[in-house]
């Protein structure tokens, strides 16, 4: 299958992305082991996040929709997961198997985890090797770094743990390890990643400490169930802004979109770039800031991206990627080199397809450098299996000359199931 993307004379409108999908799939494990029901709006169903739901329910937590997106969780306390009978699949989701290896760490039980093709690709080691320190027994394909992983859990010990790589997978999983150990976990980041799960813990009444370049946790009898609406996916809403900030006559409003600051480093760019971006209506949601964000047509400026930043815009690189294309100058994005262990290694992919549409990008190590300001022309673009890459190339065709064609655009499903039908209702 493949869908055109044809550039529209005016692009215009309001969307509203679908839930955070980093909170969604924490909410649902934190309310599978929550003393209670929890009730979570705006729980979006991408097949991420219902990954990790299939995944709960062969844990023997039950589960329900109410309406189209409201998501009630019945949850089985710190000690009430029951051995699962098969393998968890988590599909595509890096989130689901690298929080899940850190929650099923803490149970006395055998679980094993696989996915995809892409997801058995990836490195598990980053997990694997902390949760074994707990006391957890752990084996994994390729000497302990890849899927499938088998995990005998329980009996854990808290650690204090230096992350080699900003990750709030890695971080996020040893938390949940945490709530199982004898004594207190501490786990210290290189640079800030995001911090849904400590906003999540605090919310529930767990013992967390956060201090300066580190988090803390400590055993507690039980968590508190949750009554939260999800935010918007900024990372979802991002798609929308830059669309806007490269097409020649247009203004997108993205309305309820998450701006937790580890979430939101684009703004930052944004504002270097020279991009008109209005925030307002700021607002909270279960601990989590949220607001309405308009983007215009902008004539963007050529930036430099890298340190610790990369962390706080680590899924929208391959966007950014896209308006350094239509800005004027160079951009120059560095210390990325994670970006090439995602769904698919997102640097070499938007390097090679941003050059079918006639732009001058190299590839480096860790980043890319965009010569930008080059016309471009509509063409036929992989996406090499990957989300992100998807909805960041359509976004690309849509400011091109001529139109585009996407091949096996279904692949946004992942995080966002009406992507197509949101992004032809802005165009006319
Ligand atoms: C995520 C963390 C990031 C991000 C991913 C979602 C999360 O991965 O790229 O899409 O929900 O914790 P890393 O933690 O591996 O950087």
């Amino acid at each position: 299958m493949a869908q055109v993307v044809r550039p529209p004379r005016r692009l215009q409108g309001t969307v509203l992305p679908p839930g955070d999908k980093s909170i969604c799939h924490r909410a649902a494990i934190l309310a599978a082991i929550a003393q209670g029901a929890s009730q979570v709006e705006n729980f979006q169903r991408g097949l991420d996040s219902l990954a990790t739901l299939r995944c709960l329910r062969l844990l023997g937590v039950k589960w329900w929709w109410q309406g189209d997106s409201t998501l009630l969780i019945e949850g089985r306390g710190l000690k009430g997961l029951q051995e699962p009978t098969q393998v968890l699949d988590c599909r595509n989701s890096g989130t689901t198997m690298r929080l899940l290896a850190g929650l099923l760490a803490g149970q006395p039980f055998l679980s094993v985890l696989t996915g995809d093709k892409s997801l058995r690709r990836r490195p598990m080691g980053r997990v694997v090797e902390p949760l074994r320190r707990m006391g957890a027994q752990v084996w994994a394909r390729g000497n302990g770094t890849q899927a499938p992983i088998a995990i005998w859990g329980g009996q854990l010990r808290g650690i204090e743990y230096r992350l080699p790589v900003a990750s709030a997978q890695v971080k996020s999983a040893l938390l949940l390890a945490g709530l199982y150990a004898q004594g207190e976990t501490t786990v210290w980041e290189p640079a800030p990643s995001r911090d849904h799960t400590e906003r999540l813990l605090e919310e529930m009444g767990a013992a967390i400490w956060r201090f300066e370049g580190g988090v803390k946790v400590a055993p507690v009898p039980s968590l508190r169930p949750l009554r939260m609406r999800v935010p918007g996916d900024f990372s979802s809403a991002a798609y929308f802004l830059v669309a806007a900030l490269i097409h020649p006559d247009a203004q997108v409003r993205v309305e309820g979109v998450g701006i937790n600051p580890t979430r939101t480093g684009l703004l930052d760019v944004f504002r270097q770039m020279g991009a008109q971006i209005q925030v307002d209506n700021v607002r909270e949601w279960a601990q989590e800031p949220v607001a309405d964000i308009t983007a215009t047509t902008s004539s963007l400026q050529g930036v430099e991206v890298g340190g610790s930043l990369i962390p706080r815009l680590v899924d929208e690189v391959p966007l950014l990627a896209v308006a350094a294309c239509f800005a004027h100058g160079k951009t120059v994005i560095r210390d990325a080199q994670e970006l090439r262990m995602k769904e698919s290694d997102r640097l070499r992919a938007m390097a090679r397809e941003l050059r079918r549409l006639g732009a001058q990008v190299e590839e480096l190590p860790d980043g890319l450098i965009i010569e930008g300001g080059k016309p471009l022309r509509g063409a036929v673009l992989d996406t090499h299996g990957d989300h992100r890459l998807a909805m960041a190339l359509a976004v690309a065709g849509l400011a091109c000359q001529g139109d585009s064609v996407i091949r096996n655009p279904r692949v946004a499903d992942v995080s966002y199931p009406n992507f197509w039908r949101d992004l032809n209702g802005l165009s006319s």
